[in-house]
C-alpha cells in the first residue's frame, strides 16, 4: 500500500506545487481532494513555467493518471481553459479523470461570492472571489449541481431551473442586480460538458483500484491546514478541508489507505486575505521576505503579507494531520539574512501559551516569543544534498525539526524541479 498525502501545514502557498510535482515523478496517480480554482501552482519543467488552478499538476507527466476527486468543486470554464493551454504546450491530457460526484461552481456563485465580500466590507474575507464558498455552501444545502448531473439534459434543466429561481431572487431583490438568463447558462454548460465529457468517472472506483495494485498514489492537498473550515482561523478559511483526512471524503478511500502525510512547511510564513496573523512583519523584513520569495499570490496576484516561521502554527498542524514527514520549502529566500527568527510559543495575556488558540480574538493578542538561529548568508540554490548546505543552514532545519517533532525529508532551495534535495524515499 503506497498512498501519500502532500499538505499544506500554513496558510497555503507553502510551495505544494514543486513537491507535488516532484513527487508525481514517482507516483502512478496523483489526485486532488478538495478545494477548487482557489488553487494555484507554479511549477517549472526545464526553465519553463507553468501555472495550474485545478488539473493536479502530474499532468506535466504524460504516464502518470490524474484525478479530480468528488471533494474538488469544478468551474468547468477555467477546466476547459486549463485543458486548452496544456494542449497548446503539447501536454497529453488523455490521463485526465474526473469524477461524476463534484460539484460545479456555477456563474452565480462567482457572482455572490463578490458581493458577499463587497457587502462585508471591513469584515470581508479575502477571498478568491472565484465562486468557492457559495459553491460548497449549495453542496452542504443539498442544492448543488454534480457532474453526473449536468450528464443528464433534463435533470441539469430541472436543477438548473430550481436553482436560478432562487439565485435570481437574491441577486436582484437583495442585491438589486441583474440575475442570470437560463438559455445561457444552460448552453454553455452543455458546451463544457461535450469538451470534459471523454474523462468523467467513478473516480473512487479507479483510485481504490490503484491502491489495492500497489500502485503509488499521490494525493495533493490545495491551500493549507489553517485554511481549514474546521481547524483554520474560522472565519478566516476556505470552504473545503485542505487537511489529510479530507483526503478520504474528498476521494472516496478508506483512512487505512494513507501510508505518510508530508507537510508541506515554507520556511517562513504567508498569508493572503484577512484575519490576525502573529509573526507579521510589516517593515523592511517581511518587504525583503516578499521581494526574495515573490509572494504574491498565483491566482489573484495580491501581496501575501509575511513573517517569521510560527513553530506553534506547525506544531498544531503536525497534530491535526498526523504528519510524519515534512517538506521544507523555499530555504534560499531566507539565504541574505543576518538573524532569522522562529516563533516558539506565544505570550497570551501575561502566559506562556503552545497551543494554537481557537479563538481569533485570543489569537490577535498573542505576541510572538522567539528563539533566533544565526542566519547563513550563503547561497543554497545550489546545495543538491543536505551535506551541500551550510551548516547554519542546517541547524534551522534541525531546530524546526526538534521543535515540531516532525523529520524534514525533502527540502526546496530554488523553484526548479532539480532544486529539491531528499533524505529519503517517499513511497
Ligand atoms: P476562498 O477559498 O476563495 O473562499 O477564500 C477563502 C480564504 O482562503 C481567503 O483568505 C483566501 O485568500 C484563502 N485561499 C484560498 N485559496 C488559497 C490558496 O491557494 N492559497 C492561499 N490562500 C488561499
Amino acid at each position: 500500500m503506497s498512498a501519500v498525502a502532500v499538505i499544506g501545514s500554513q496558510w497555503g502557498d507553502e510551495g505544494k506545487g514543486k513537491i507535488t510535482d516532484y513527487l508525481a515523478e514517482k507516483a502512478e496517480m496523483v489526485v486532488r481532494y478538495q478545494g477548487g480554482n482557489n488553487a494555484g501552482h507554479t511549477v517549472v519543467v526545464d526553465d519553463k513555467e507553468f501555472k495550474l488552478h485545478l488539473i493536479p499538476s502530474g499532468i506535466l507527466y504524460p504516464e502518470k493518471m490524474c484525478v479530480i476527486g468528488n471533494g474538488v468543486v469544478i468551474d468547468p470554464e477555467v477546466l476547459c481553459k486549463e485543458l486548452a493551454y496544456l494542449e497548446k504546450e503539447g501536454i497529453n491530457t488523455d490521463n485526465l479523470r474526473i469524477s461524476l460526484r463534484a460539484h460545479l461552481i456555477m456563474p452565480y456563485h462567482i457572482r455572490l461570492d463578490e458581493l458577499e465580500e463587497e457587502r462585508k466590507g471591513v469584515n470581508k474575507i479575502g477571498t478568491t472571489r472565484r465562486g468557492i464558498g457559495p459553491a460548497y455552501m449549495d453542496k452542504a444545502a443539498r442544492v448543488g449541481i454534480r457532474v453526473v448531473d449536468l450528464m443528464d439534459e433534463k435533470e441539469f434543466a430541472d436543477i438548473l431551473q430550481r436553482n436560478l429561481e432562487e439565485k435570481n431572487h437574491v441577486l436582484q431583490k437583495i442585491y438589486g442586480v441583474e440575475g442570470f438568463k437560463f438559455e445561457d447558462i444552460f448552453n454553455k454548460y452543455r458546451s463544457y460538458l461535450a469538451r470534459i465529457e471523454k474523462y468523467i468517472t467513478d473516480t473512487t472506483a479507479v483510485i481504490n483500484e490503484y491502491i489495492e495494485q500497489g500502485k503509488k498514489v499521490l494525493f495533493e492537498g490545495a491551500q493549507g491546514t489553517l485554511l481549514d473550515l474546521d481547524h483554520g482561523t474560522y472565519p478566516y478559511v476556505t470552504s473545503s478541508h485542505p487537511v489529510a483526512g479530507a483526503a478520504c471524503i474528498g476521494a472516496g478511500i478508506g483512512p487505512t489507505k494513507i501510508r505518510r502525510v508530508i507537510g508541506v512547511v515554507k520556511a517562513y510564513t504567508t498569508r493572503v486575505g484577512e484575519g490576525p496573523f502573529p509573526t507579521e512583519l510589516l517593515g523592511e523584513e517581511g518587504e525583503l521576505i516578499r521581494k526574495r520569495g515573490w509572494e504574491y499570490g498565483t491566482t489573484t496576484g495580491r501581496p501575501r503579507r509575511c513573517g517569521w516561521l510560527d513553530a506553534v502554527i506547525l506544531n498544531y498542524s503536525a497534530r491535526i494531520n498526523g504528519m510524519n514527514g515534512c517538506a521544507i520549502t523555499k530555504l534560499d529566500v531566507l539565504d541574505s539574512l543576518a538573524k532569522i527568527k522562529v516563533c516558539v510559543a506565544y505570550e497570551y495575556r501575561g502566559q506562556v501559551i503552545k497551543n494554537f488558540p481557537a479563538s481569533l480574538k485570543a489569537l490577535a493578542e498573542c505576541k510572538p516569543i522567539y528563539e533566533e538561529f544565526e542566519g547563513w548568508q550563503t547561497d543554497t540554490t545550489k546545495a543538491r544534498s543536505y551535506e551541500e548546505l551550510p551548516a547554519k543552514a542546517r541547524q534551522y532545519i534541525e531546530g524546526i525539526a526538534e521543535i515540531i517533532k516532525v523529520k524534514p525529508v525533502i527540502i526546496a532551495v530554488g523553484p526548479k524541479r532539480e532544486q529539491t534535495i531528499f533524505r529519503e524515499e517517499i513511497f
